[in-house]
């Protein structure tokens, strides 16, 4: 809950002002995602395809009553315009298209707009001229998109620093709703049973997921609706990894692991805790859970109001 604060003071995790020098919320959400892990090359790009490939794959399911298609489809209005930031390979953009939305499907990643464009190739022709692809990342892009009623961001706040600048620039495009999804706990949460056995006396690295979104949020007086459910991009049973190999070398780069012995030992923890799920491997944890995050653009709580309610 909102505490009464000088505007501009410092805003803990919690909501509370100044506790323990703790910094802004939206600072905090800076240094998470600035200080992420960065991945070679390489394998950024391999990650992308395999991330690339997964939400193609879970486009390809009904997802016309996935939550968060529900939360955009009960924000429309007459127009039906949608902006989705981020489309990735459109596995959304799709849907909303279908469902004679016009949508404007922005995404900085030529790969991925490229997968965009072949997956809209085998659709309906008057769903695809519903779509309008635009190059670049937001809010940079801003200036290309015109108002629509819903605003929406599905799995890509996390890759930005400024979130309050992503969300502003949300709040200005959308006239009715703004809704976004985030991961509730880690993108692999293998990593949250394995960190322990490798790293006994340091914490978890930080990664920017509901908790600390929601908490940029209150901070700028938006209190949104939330529901969480079970991923729908992680198809039934969460991250796959191609064979165990893989496995072991996306969970030891999570796992910060550097020898040889170590990732030896990760082959050998992975035992009992990964399963073949068809052509591929999967954890056998249930799947990471992830929250949709809606609200109406500029609506606001005072700080007096919510400590109150
Ligand atoms: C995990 S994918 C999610 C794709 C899609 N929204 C979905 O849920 O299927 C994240 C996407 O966000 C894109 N992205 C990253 N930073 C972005 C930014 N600042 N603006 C727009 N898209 C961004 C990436 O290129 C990637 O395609």
């Amino acid at each position: 809950m909102l505490q009464e604060r000088t505007p501009g003071a410092p805003v803990s995790r919690l909501g509370q002002t100044g506790v323990d020098g703790l910094e802004s919320a939206a600072a905090l959400w800076t240094n998470i995602v600035s200080n992420r892990e960065r991945m070679p090359a390489g394998e950024r790009g391999q990650r992308l395809r395999g991330m690339a490939q997964r939400l193609r794959e879970a486009g390809r399911r009904d997802l016309g009553d996935a939550p968060l298609v529900r939360a955009v489809l009960a924000g429309l209005g007459p127009q039906r315009s949608v902006a989705d930031l981020g489309a990735g390979p459109g596995r959304y953009t799709r849907v909303l298209a279908r469902q004679d939305c016009r949508v404007w499907a922005v995404e900085p990643s030529e790969d991925m707009r490229r997968y965009l464009q072949e997956d809209l190739a085998g659709e309906d022709p008057a769903t695809a001229a519903r779509v309008q692809v635009v190059a670049g990342a937001w809010p940079d892009v801003a200036a290309q998109v015109p108002p629509v009623e819903v605003a929406l961001a599905s799995l890509v706040i996390h890759f930005c620093p400024d979130a309050t600048g992503f969300i502003a620039a949300m709040e200005r495009l959308a006239t009715r709703r703004c809704v976004l999804s985030i991961r509730v706990g880690q993108m692999q949460p293998l990593i949250e049973v394995l960190w322990p056995q490798f790293h006994p006396d340091r914490p978890l690295p930080a990664q920017p997921v509901f908790a600390h979104l929601y908490n940029v949020l209150l901070e700028q007086g938006i209190v949104a609706d939330v529901a969480v459910h079970a991923a729908t991009g992680a198809g039934p049973a969460g991250m796959r990894y191609a064979d165990q190999d893989e496995a072991v070398q996306q969970l030891g780069r999570a796992l910060q692991l550097t020898s040889a012995e170590e990732h030896a030992r990760l082959a050998a923890a992975l035992e009992g805790l990964l399963c073949k799920d068809g052509d591929t491997w999967r954890s056998v944890q249930p799947p990471p859970r992830e929250a949709v995050v809606s609200w109406r653009p500029g609506d606001r709580v005072s700080p007096r109001a919510a400590s109150t309610a």
